[in-house]
């Protein structure tokens, strides 16, 4: 079955892992409606050679040739699109990630100011009681960050923070993305395919 997930890019540094949520969920087989804040394209073409340009119709061409992704399980929509189908809870999806989640991001979510598209619609996934990941990245934390942290926690997020472990021995930079984004993928309920579980020493 398809099912429909939110993936929100904001402006935190780490780009490489929010391109590698979305190639989980699609190469899953499922459908991925993509929002991107201003902060979190001009990251992304900082940190990786994908440029947005912040027009849907073109990200999602630029998306779909770089990675070579199923149109049909792809939807891009304008941050500034309040009024597209994800802002509404009547719309049923089986939840969101933000890769990464900037503290700006989680300081409106922990106090529910829906100032754009990414934010409401994780507030809709809050108030929907929907699975919603958040992947902050940002060190150190200030008592606000973990303040808002716990706040969205007991509100039913799950905070994951981009914080790759190196147990599993990473030779490569795409070892520790994968490390967070299986993660991710597993907490929304996809089966990663790079997931490497810990059998024991
Ligand atoms: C190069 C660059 C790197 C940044 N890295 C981070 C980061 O790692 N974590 C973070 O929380 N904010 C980071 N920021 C700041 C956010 O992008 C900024 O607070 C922005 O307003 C967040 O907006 P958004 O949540 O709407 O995307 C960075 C900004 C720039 C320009």
């Amino acid at each position: 079955m398809i099912k429909k997930y939110i993936l929100g890019i904001s402006g935190g540094s780490g780009g490489l892992y929010s391109i590698s949520v979305l190639r989980g969920i699609i190469g899953a087989g499922h459908k991925c409606y993509l929002v991107t804040s201003k902060p979190g394209r001009r990251i992304l073409s900082l940190e990786t050679d994908t440029k947005l340009s912040g027009s849907a119709d073109k990200d999602k061409k630029i998306l779909i040739d770089k990675y070579g992704l199923d149109g049909n399980l792809l939807e891009v929509i304008d941050e500034n699109d309040v009024g597209a189908s994800i802002a509404s809870g009547s719309f049923r999806t089986s939840g969101m990630a933000i890769v990464p989640c900037s503290t700006g991001s989680l300081g409106s979510l922990a106090n529910g100011i829906s100032r754009g598209l990414i934010e409401r619609a994780a507030d809709v996934c809050l108030k929907e009681r929907r699975k919603l990941i958040l992947v902050p990245r940002e060190t150190p934390y200030s008592l606000i960050h973990l303040e808002n942290m716990t706040k969205l926690t007991r509100a039913g997020a799950i905070i994951l923070p981009a914080s790759p472990g190196f147990y599993n021995l990473p030779e490569k930079i795409e070892d520790l993305v994968d490390m967070i984004s299986s993660r991710v993928l597993e907490k929304l309920d996809i089966e990663p395919e790079n997931l490497k579980e810990w059998k024991g020493e």
